[in-house]
């Protein structure tokens, strides 16, 4: 397979373990990533959501959280890849940037809104700015602004499509009226766009699609197009190593394709979810925040379905059927637990299967 070059490391494999928040990629997660030949990334959103301040200082527990995860995978894995994505949506961005800039991680990813002055907090730093977005305008716009402003590119750009997990970078309507376009035209148009910054600066984007992604035979068709690798999360979920509690792995494990739908948030876009007694019950005022802790810029904190943070920190903690269970369109395709290297293996012989049937 194609290797993977993020912040002059190779991974061996092109996959990228997509950062998934509240607690569920952590450090045990990340380490078997890169243990399996993947890379990891670390989810900077609330990791501290257990610490027992947490609702006092947020943002104190969060970093002290951060350190600790990072901590951890370097102490058995010194030298893989290892990010952290941040949300550019999130309050305090610029105060998590700074922290990350000064650990031992390879690079910050940042979808949730267009993080257009990310390298201000990494100049100096060893830590590579890298991005997510939706739309190859996007794209444009990132890489436009990055080198004007900061004279760098982004070390990867990942495009991530309509059958994501987690929030989506489509507006709801678009999302029920199917005005949207899928992951693979998606990435032809940012490896257009990309193109043209390449040959201007003679260097390398690698462009990375995400979102649905559950096989080797799916990795083979994108690579074939351009990519340099993907990012797949919600398959990684059900493993043995993924810090979710386990409560969240059985859901995902028993998910029909019916199970998987489209949610409200704070945020604004439309995430997606696995149906359980939450999301059935959801309708503004059934759910009213027991706490804020003022995680997003963008949430409007009245007349909201529900906090994001408690609910999906609820989920995360073990209560699943009460919480926002996040999860990619292709859940109901994973119908049992496997460690981490199991489902990279897999993925692999599948890969290798799919490129000689494309021959
Ligand atoms: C449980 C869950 C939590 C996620 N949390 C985040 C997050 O905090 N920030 C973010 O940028 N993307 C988040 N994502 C998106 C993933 O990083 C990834 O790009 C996407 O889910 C890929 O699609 P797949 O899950 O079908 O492989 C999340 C996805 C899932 C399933």
């Amino acid at each position: 397979m194609k290797k993977l070059i993020i912040n002059n490391k190779e991974s061996r494999y092109p996959i990228i373990q997509g950062g998934m928040g509240i607690g569920i990629s952590l450090s045990k997660l990340s380490i078997a990533a890169i243990k399996a030949g993947i890379v990891g990334t670390i989810s900077a959103a609330q990791p501290g959501f257990l610490y027992a301040n947490f609702r006092s200082d947020a943002l104190g527990n969060n970093l002290k959280a951060l350190a600790k995860e990072i901590k951890a995978v370097r102490k058995e894995c010194p030298s893989g890849i290892l990010g952290v994505n941040c949300m550019y949506a999130g309050t305090n961005y610029d105060k998590y940037i700074e922290f990350l800039a000064k650990q031992d991680i390879d690079f910050i990813v940042s979808g949730a809104g267009l993080p257009v002055d990310l390298p201000k907090y990494l100049v100096g730093s060893k830590v590579k700015p890298a991005v997510i977005v939706s739309s190859a305008k996007a794209a444009k716009i990132i890489c436009k602004k990055w080198m004007r402003t900061y004279k760098v590119l982004p070390e990867f750009i990942v495009v991530e499509g309509p059958l994501a997990g987690g929030h989506l970078g489509f507006s709801k309507e678009d999302m029920m009226s199917g005005n949207y376009k899928d992951l693979e035209t998606l990435t032809e148009e940012v490896l257009i766009e990309v193109k043209k910054f390449e040959d201007e600066f003679k260097t390398s984007i690698p462009v990375i699609p995400a979102g649905g992604i559950n096989s080797g035979r799916e990795i083979a068709k994108f690579m074939k197009i351009g990519s340099s690798a993907v990012q797949i999360a919600t398959r990684f979920i059900a493993t043995t190593e993924c810090d979710a509690s386990d409560e969240y792995k059985l859901m995902i494990v028993n998910a029909k394709e019916e199970d998987i739908v489209l949610v409200p948030s704070p945020v604004g876009l439309p995430g997606r979810a696995i149906r359980n007694t939450f999301t059935k019950a959801l309708k503004v005022g059934n759910f009213k925040p027991r706490f804020c802790v003022d995680c997003l810029r963008v949430c409007a904190k009245k007349d909201i379905p529900y906090c994001i943070t408690e609910k999906l920190g609820n989920a995360s903690g073990g209560d699943a059927e009460n919480g926002l269970v996040f999860s990619g369109a292709k859940a109901y395709l994973i119908d049992k637990m496997a460690t981490v290297k199991e489902v990279v293996d897999e993925l692999v012989v599948d890969y290798l299967y799919g490129l000689r049937e494309s021959k």
